[in-house]
């Protein structure tokens, strides 16, 4: 795993968009999955600034989904596809015909979730993949106990995993309880992976995945065995705490 240790969220942002406007400009068409949650959103719209200026050109990306909530329609204010259509696809100008989404309203969810397997196989696996990195280790919504082999599955959320989503949605009663995620199998098999690590609430669960044995118990840190993966970290976290070293 290569670090990459910045200042503050802005300097972890701009980094984040050069990783990521560097691998488009290396394969425009590629495949990509990508999370929502706080941590790669500054990315997100520094690659949105940068497209206003004609800097960076992701209309080609095939874009899959991470993760979905079980029962939610992509148009409820919740869902993650629709966060995703927020930051992404639209201030990228990626069309939805270039999406696969996790279908967390499908009437039958394992069949969702083989359909996505099977359009990420066809994709010939993921070229680029963005994540958080969950309180409790989850990449995605693979939440803990999961090995390196989960497949992708609909889950049941932790309550630590409620509690830090209910920030997002005003309380805990409003965030479901069940959702879809990609698999960990698919996850680590990317070619490339940049996770994105911001903040002191993160300074444990980041260096027990960095240093700690791989574990079910920490999801994430399979990603110490897998290939190309660069971790962004800002100071916060890397400290545990905001104030910048002397
Ligand atoms: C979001 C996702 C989650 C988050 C993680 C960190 O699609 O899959 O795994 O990446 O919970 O969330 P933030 O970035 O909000 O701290």
């Amino acid at each position: 795993m290569d670090l990459i240790l910045v200042d503050d969220y802005e300097a972890l942002s701009h980094a984040g968009a050069d990783w990521l406007a560097e691998a488009v400009q290396a394969k425009r068409d590629a495949s990509i999955v990508l999370a929502t949650g706080e941590s790669p959103m500054g990315v997100y719209r520094e690659l949105a600034e940068r497209r206003s200026h004609g800097q960076i050109d992701a209309s080609g990306l095939r874009v899959f989904q991470l993760d979905a909530y079980v029962g939610l329609a992509p148009d409820d204010r919740r869902s993650l596809f629709g966060w995703m259509r927020r930051s992404f696809l639209e201030p990228l100008g990626v069309s939805e015909s270039n999406t696969v989404r996790l279908e967390g309203n499908a009437p039958d969810l394992e069949r969702a979730c083989r359909a996505y397997e099977d359009a990420v196989r066809q994709a010939g696996g993921f070229d680029l993949s963005i994540l958080g990195l969950g309180p409790n280790g989850h990449l995605g919504f693979n939440e803990p106990p999961a090995p390196p082999d989960a497949p992708t599955r609909p889950v049941d959320l932790t309550a630590e995993s409620i509690r830090s989503n209910a920030r997002y949605w005003g309380a805990e009663d409003q965030v479901p309880r069940q959702a879809l995620t990609c698999g960990m199998d698919l996850l680590l098999a990317a070619a490339r992976t940049l996770l994105v690590v911001s903040g002191a609430h993160k300074h444990e669960i980041l260096h027990r995945m960095l240093e700690g044995p791989q574990t079910p118990e920490v999801p994430a840190s399979y990603l110490q065995s897998a290939s190309n993966v660069t971790v962004l970290v800002d100071r916060a976290a890397w400290q545990g705490s905001s104030t910048p070293t002397p």
